[in-house]
């Protein structure tokens, strides 16, 4: 059966199969910044994130996180599962960067005594906004419960992911989660985990090896997302 294009995001497509419950999911070399004001291609991202993001979500699988990861089925594609996603981008942060210097006035770069964690309303058009609890209740963006265990699964992510990241000598700075339900109920970490969506530094130097390269135009941007796979994975990318 034919694919159909069911989805078109700035980073990624979604197609149907015809294969119950699942989804593919395409990592496109696009990228975008501040709401799309900033447009641009990174060659080999595609490749570079679909790759990483399958690794790490293999990862967190191994270690009790539920995911909507299924199987990698070519240097692009990736075989999900078919979920229902929650409205939020769920923000954790281990050090001070992006909007937290802005809305804080902190250097950027401030280690933080503990991880924050952020809410945002996922609506382009109103630039996706900071949201706290009772604003997602009255859009009706989760249950209680569902927050709750939102809240707790992007934590335990985070404390898996900082020591991994730490032992291959990159800081995990901060990181963008979504989550998603299947027809049953049970929650699971969807989208990506790559350079895209979450901010890593050399844990020596603090040079930037993710898509802040872009944003700032600090150049070396696919050398860098490319230095960044080969510490995590420990061998090359499919390209
Ligand atoms: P921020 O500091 O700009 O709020 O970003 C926090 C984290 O979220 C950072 O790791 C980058 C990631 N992020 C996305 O994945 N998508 C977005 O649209 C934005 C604004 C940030």
């Amino acid at each position: 059966m034919e694919w159909i294009r069911i989805y078109e995001g700035k980073a990624k497509i979604l197609f149907e199969t015809g294969e119950r419950g699942s989804v593919v999911q395409r990592f496109k070399n696009d990228a975008t910044a501040f709401n799309a004001l900033k447009k641009g291609s990174i060659p080999n991202k595609g490749a570079i994130n679909c790759q990483l993001s399958s690794h790490l979500f293999q990862f967190l699988e191994s270690n009790g996180i539920r995911t909507h990861f299924l199987e990698r089925i070519s240097p692009i594609d990736m075989k999900i599962r078919q979920l229902r996603m929650v409205g939020l981008e769920v923000v954790v942060r281990n050090r001070v960067a992006g909007s937290l210097v802005k809305r804080l006035g902190m250097e950027e770069g401030t280690p933080l005594a503990q991880p924050i964690l952020e809410w945002y309303y996922k609506r382009d058009d109103l630039g996706d906004p900071l949201v706290n609890r009772d604003h997602i209740r009255i859009l009706r963006l989760a249950e209680d419960a569902v927050l709750a265990q939102i809240g707790q699964m992007a934590k335990r992510a985070n404390d898996l992911l900082v020591p991994y990241f730490a032992e291959r000598g990159i800081l995990l700075v901060d990181m963008k989660f979504e989550f998603g339900t299947d027809e049953t109920g049970s929650l699971f970490l969807g989208d990506e985990i790559s350079g895209d969506t979450c901010r890593f530094w050399d844990a020596t130097t603090h040079d930037k090896m993710d898509k802040d390269r872009f944003r700032q135009d600090l150049g070396k941007i696919e050398e860098n997302y490319l230095a960044l796979f080969r510490r995590v994975t420990r061998h090359e990318p499919e390209i």
